[in-house]
């Protein structure tokens, strides 16, 4: 493909668009001093090497890129609680400002890998010079001990091309029940947890304050 940076331009606009809503919706929980379940949001287009790997794994044509890779443009929204990930899914189908194409719950139904997340694949449109276009984007939607665990292991599949020495791979098995167990510890804690967090930021504006 000649034309990358063209191809890729209403990517990059559908991310920044998107990290500013989806942080946005932080921003009003915060705001009104409610629990966020958000806790932090990333975004990225994927870089063309990546894109043109995946390409030659997948049988992908460069010319279907557009309706056949549904992530070149990528969100991540990370939450403190499993229970705070339907909250965000919930919020995400309400909104108008784009259309669900698919979902896929890895946390039902969690990979072989020991992967888990929630992923939403959406049309975004993006407003251009030349008229609407609309973008595929996947969501992804997981803890914040899922996203260590998925982070450690793209970094190791990175290094061993998917495929792990036999020790490895047991470890990495083990370190996602390790952080399912933390999930689920975390979700028992989670009213206390949320009242600290309550009496801290409280703490914190009474500080700000002075009287
Ligand atoms: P891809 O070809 O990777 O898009 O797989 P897919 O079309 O079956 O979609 P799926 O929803 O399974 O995966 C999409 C994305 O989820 C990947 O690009 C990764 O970011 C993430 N993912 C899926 N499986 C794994 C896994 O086993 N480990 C890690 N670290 N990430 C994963
Ligand atoms: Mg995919």
């Amino acid at each position: 493909m000649e034309h990358w940076d063209d191809f890729l331009a209403p990517y990059k606009q559908a991310v920044e668009e998107l990290k500013v809503k989806l942080k946005g919706m932080r921003k009003q929980f915060l705001r009104e001093d409610t629990h966020s379940p958000i806790e932090f949001v990333t975004g990225r287009v994927k870089p063309i090497v990546s894109i043109l790997d995946k390409a030659i794994q997948k049988e992908i044509p460069l010319d279907k890129l557009e309706t056949q890779m549904q992530d070149i443009a990528g969100l991540r929204m990370m939450c403190q609680f499993v229970d705070d990930i339907k909250k965000v899914v919930k919020l995400l189908r309400q909104r108008n400002d784009f259309e669900i194409v698919e979902e896929r719950d890895y946390i039902s139904h969690n990979k072989a890998s020991g992967y888990r997340s929630y992923h939403m694949v959406i049309r975004y449109p993006v407003q251009t010079i030349h008229g609407e276009k609309k973008i595929l984007v996947e969501i992804q939607i997981r803890t914040l001990a899922m996203n260590f665990w998925a982070t450690i292991e793209h970094s190791l599949n990175y290094k061993y091309k998917g495929d792990f020495p036999k020790d490895i791979q047991h470890r990495l098995k083990r370190a996602a029940e390790a952080a399912f167990l933390l999930d689920e510890e975390m979700s028992k804690i989670r009213i206390e947890i949320q009242e600290a967090q309550r009496l801290f930021s409280r703490k914190k504006e009474n500080q700000e304050q002075p009287d």
